[in-house]
């Protein structure tokens, strides 16, 4: 078994209040793990801290053997290229074309030329179907394409490792179908995922394995038919009302 990333007792906490009181779980190459709890509950800070865009105040964070909590930026620089963090809003930059936003990772962390990246952000923007958008901007696509476009940012390097904060957040029914296949396509392509979500039946569908985070501490994992299964009231009452 190989652990891409394995954290290890983390604590977190914002002034007097503690929102990570010791996380613990681990991430497999290949798989995609569902990280469901309450709003609130410190989610996003985990994945924020797995990038080292928070600091943790205690616990260790592992990649593949390598200890990458506590580094500095300019360490960080090539994690952030391995690991990498699919922003809730899709974060384009509005005043450049798509092709120029899903390009600019490839101008920044490559030396590959012109026409490689083309070839390359074609080939991405291929993969979740917005090619014919490449020379619009953000301003005119919708919501949904957005945030497909925010995703093939974010994979324009070749992540091992997505982190996906509610990407179905916010999206009518027909876009939430497409980024869920866009996630489907990364995984069959061999990137391993942490999935936010408050969206049950999308994290069924996509996930090997749910987590779920509340009160501070990592208290459910386990495969989805575990998951469904479960007699526990509080995972009972997540499966019902969400
Ligand atoms: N930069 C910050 N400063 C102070 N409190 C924060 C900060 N970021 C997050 N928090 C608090 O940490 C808790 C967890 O937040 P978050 O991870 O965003 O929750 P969610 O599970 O909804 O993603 C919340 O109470 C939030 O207010
Ligand atoms: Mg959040």
């Amino acid at each position: 078994m190989d652990k891409i990333l394995d954290v290890r007792n983390i604590h977190k906490s914002f002034d007097d209040k503690a929102v990570h009181r010791g996380i613990n779980f681990f991430l497999e190459a290949g798989e995609t793990v569902g990280l469901l709890g309450p709003s609130g509950s410190g989610k996003s800070v985990l994945l924020r801290s797995l990038i080292g865009l928070e600091q943790i105040d205690a616990g260790e964070i592992h990649f593949h053997s390598k200890r990458i909590d506590g580094l500095s930026e300019v360490q960080l620089y090539p994690i952030r290229t391995k690991i990498s963090y699919a922003f809730q809003t899709g974060a384009l930059f509005d005043s450049v074309s798509v092709f120029e936003n899903v390009a600019y990772p490839l101008f920044e962390h490559t030396a590959l030329s012109e026409t490689e990246i083309e070839v390359r952000v074609r080939e991405i923007l291929r993969i979740v179907n917005m090619e014919d958008a490449m020379d619009l901007m953000p301003s005119d696509l919708s919501g949904g394409m957005q945030k497909r476009v925010g995703l093939a940012r974010s994979m324009v390097l070749n992540p091992e490792v997505l982190l996906y904060d509610e990407p179905t957040a916010g999206l009518d029914p027909t876009n939430v179908e497409m980024v869920i296949e866009v996630m489907d396509r990364f995984k069959r392509k061999g990137i391993s995922g942490i999935f936010v979500t408050h969206d049950i039946p999308a994290a069924k569908r996509i996930c090997d394995r749910i987590l779920i985070l509340r009160d501070g501490k990592i208290v459910f994992s386990g495969t989805v038919p575990e998951f469904e299964s479960s007699a526990d009231p509080f995972i009972k009452s997540f499966l019902t009302n969400q």
